[in-house]
């Protein structure tokens, strides 16, 4: 890098409910044994196939989670809804995905120790924003009386590494100098909860990280980027098509086809091996060989993702402590998973210690960064 870029704070926001497998489970069954009723006909003719239960045994087996946070509980688990039951907000209030974006906003500005005077470019980056425009970025921006310019980004799973590239490459070529990086992943909105394959993917968090050049760090713990990579390759095995279109297409905007939905084993086959091929390569770009890496804060979809993941690079299991695991409690949370694992688990890496921010995700998308403790400057 020209110009040296840290990371110089993190912040992380969980909402108040929990939603654990058994609540889901149950839900979604009591969901399926309605609809085999209602359709039994239907069913009886051939016409329509019955619903199946899913189970807390295979959601853990399979997936690793064991329960997920929700923005609003209310409507996820009643039988006649399958889905959240958010209040709607007036143009006059703070949006809903502003309100968490600022929640983790403010604790990552705490550990950098900035204010909105020192920021000058807000990105918010997630897989999901609820509107088009005014960008939530700018009314982050205005609510943190931030001078300077935001946009809003969308990258599916790798909204939170491909920002945070773009907040590198802005501070590095003098476009900005303090960034506010910004994952309001509010995830429950387009999970279709009466479908077993995908009900008990996703949970909803928010996560922020700042980052500016190092001359002006005087955080506690401060990371320098040592290099960031980003790849795509066209994929149309995770997909969510909800969008403006349904309006003047006629179609439903609310239907099957408009949530996620996936091909799970094909996105196992497929991501595990380019992310650790891309991993490989990125560390070897930087000057460093796998062995050097002190902790993997890898993107949080799936344990067995991660484990094959890490296997792959160390030619053997990971420690948890080398490669922690916070899916277990927050589930997928589209971006933010790698960034939840950075902020709970990097205070006690030491300088000199490198780490690597890594998600994989929709589109293909593959984004990292390769970090390196540096030393506390004295404040004095
Ligand atoms: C999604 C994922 C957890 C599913 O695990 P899997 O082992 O591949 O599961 P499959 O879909 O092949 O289903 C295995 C069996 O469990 C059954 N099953 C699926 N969902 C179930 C549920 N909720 N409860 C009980 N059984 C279920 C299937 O019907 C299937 O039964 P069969 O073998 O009799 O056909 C897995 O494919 C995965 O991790 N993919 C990675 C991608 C990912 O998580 N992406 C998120 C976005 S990045």
């Amino acid at each position: 890098m020209t110009v040296p870029v840290v990371i110089s704070g993190a912040g992380l926001w969980k909402p108040e409910h929990i939603i654990t497998n058994a609540e889901l489970v149950t839900a979604y069954n009591g969901y399926a044994e309605k609809f085999n009723t209602d359709h039994r006909t239907e069913i009886e003719a051939g016409e329509t196939a019955a619903l199946e239960r899913s189970s807390e045994g295979f959601i853990e087996k399979a997936s690793g989670i064991k329960q997920r946070y929700a923005y609003v509980k209310d409507g996820i688990l009643d039988v006649e809804r399958m889905r959240p039951r958010i209040p709607h907000r007036s143009e006059e209030e703070l949006s809903h995905q502003a309100e968490i974006a600022l929640n983790s906003a403010r604790t990552a500005m705490d550990a950098a120790g900035k204010t909105g005077a020192d920021i000058d470019m807000v990105i918010v980056s997630c897989a999901y924003t609820e509107r088009s425009y005014p960008a939530i970025a700018i009314e982050v921006q205005h609510a943190l009386e931030i001078d300077g310019f935001g946009f809003d980004m969308l990258v599916a799973c790798s909204a939170a590494t491909f920002a945070l590239q773009r907040a590198v490459d802005a501070i590095a070529a003098g476009s900005a100098r303090c960034v506010l990086v910004i994952n309001p992943e509010l995830t429950s909105p387009q999970v279709n909860y009466t479908d077993r394959d995908g009900h008990f993917i996703f949970g909803d968090v928010s996560t922020a990280v700042v980052l500016e050049a190092a001359e002006t760090c005087t955080a506690a713990h401060s990371y320098e980027v040592l290099g960031s990579k980003a790849r795509t390759l066209y994929s149309n095995n995770i997909r969510s098509n909800f969008g403006y279109l349904a309006y003047a297409e006629d179609t439903d905007p609310f239907g099957a086809e408009n949530l996620f939905h996936q091909q799970g084993r094909k996105v196992f086959k497929e991501v595990c091996p380019m992310a650790a091929e891309h991993l490989q390569s990125q560390v070897a770009e930087v000057g460093l060989a796998v062995p050097d890496i002190k902790r993997w804060w890898l993107h949080q979809a799936n344990i067995n993702m991660n484990l094959l993941i890490s296997r792959r690079l160390l030619g053997r299991d990971a420690s948890a402590e080398e490669a922690p695991i916070v899916l277990d409690e927050f589930a997928n949370t589209a971006s933010a998973g790698s960034i939840i694992a950075f902020c709970l688990h990097h205070e006690d890496l030491v300088p000199g210690d490198c780490g690597v921010i890594c998600s994989f995700g929709a589109g293909y998308s593959i984004g990292s960064l390769v970090l390196r403790k540096r030393e506390a400057r004295a404040t004095g």
